[in-house]
């Protein structure tokens, strides 16, 4: 059987933590190692609090222990699968509470770069931030949104929501910005360059904005929004219906990855130069 058809019909594997080498636990703990060092003062305190909680640091954790930790915490379940999965495959998981991680993991010459998700970014990067209560409730109200976005054909617009928060969403806090992003704190450029860098804008978090927004996957990104509280952003999502804001999508441009918009709130006008040079 190829690997294509060897998963289950929510294309969840077993995870077969035995197989993994002890090259590719170093690998993980090698990442975590330069990742945690990175990350106090940086990402945001609900993240490190749960990075702590899940006690992950020696070697690729065994789903089934995380799992157990992440259940008695918010209800949610961490599960193998292959890689990218469909996308209504995807978001059931998420409806269900179950985080569907890859359980590969890069090689060792990919350590600051891959195009997949594996193991290291979905369980470092996403896993933490499942363990507070109200973005547990928020990826899961996304679950159940994305297959809303879908019968409205409004996917493309939906998925920016989850790229600019799930993936690259800011912070703010008292003591200045902070990421919670996975696509951030898992990598050690972006982690740099999402709050340091003179080159991105970063603005204030408004929904239709956002939807409007395209997104690059191929580099750092030229735009961040900035939330004002992981309860803000349940809030306006989940106690907002979609459907009247879709409509409104289909007659509006997107607007343009480096705009700035008059009713932007813009904490950072990015020269761009970083986009610019790449
Ligand atoms: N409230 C949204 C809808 O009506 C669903 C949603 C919730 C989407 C949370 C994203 C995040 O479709
Ligand atoms: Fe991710």
């Amino acid at each position: 059987m190829s690997i294509d058809t060897a998963h289950a019909p929510d294309w969840t594997i077993p995870q077969d933590w035995e197989g993994y080498t002890a090259a590719d636990h170093a690998t993980w703990t090698t990442l975590y190692e330069r990742q945690a060092a990175l990350l106090p003062g940086r990402a945001c305190n609900e993240y490190l609090a749960g990075l702590r909680a899940l006690d992950i640091s020696r070697g690729i954790p065994d789903f089934r222990l995380l799992s157990d930790k992440l259940l008695a915490l918010t209800g949610w379940q961490v599960v193998a699968v292959p890689g990218l999965v469909p996308e209504d495959i995807f978001f059931d998981h998420l409806a269900n509470r179950r985080f569907p991680a890859g359980n590969f993991i890069r090689r060792p010459d990919q350590l600051d770069y891959l195009e997949e998700p594996d193991v290291f970014h979905d369980v470092f990067g996403h896993v933490p931030m499942l363990t507070d209560p109200v973005f547990a409730d928020y990826m899961q109200a996304y679950g159940r949104g994305g297959l809303r976005a879908m019968q409205f054909g409004r996917l493309p617009n939906l998925a920016r929501l989850y790229w600019y928060t799930v993936e690259f969403g800011l912070l703010r806090t008292d003591a200045g910005l902070r990421i919670y992003g996975a696509g951030i704190v898992s990598s050690g450029g972006e982690s740099r360059f999402a709050l340091d860098d003179p080159s991105p804008n970063r603005i204030g978090f408004s929904l239709r904005r956002v939807l409007r927004t395209p997104y690059r996957i191929d580099d750092f990104q030229q735009v961040y929004f900035v939330i004002e509280s992981l309860p803000a952003l349940l809030d306006e999502t989940v106690n907002t219906d979609f459907a009247p804001l879709y409509e409104e999508l289909a007659n509006l441009p997107d607007i343009p990855i480096a705009a700035i918009e008059q009713t932007d709130h813009v904490y950072t006008h990015g020269t761009q130069h970083y986009a610019a040079a790449h």
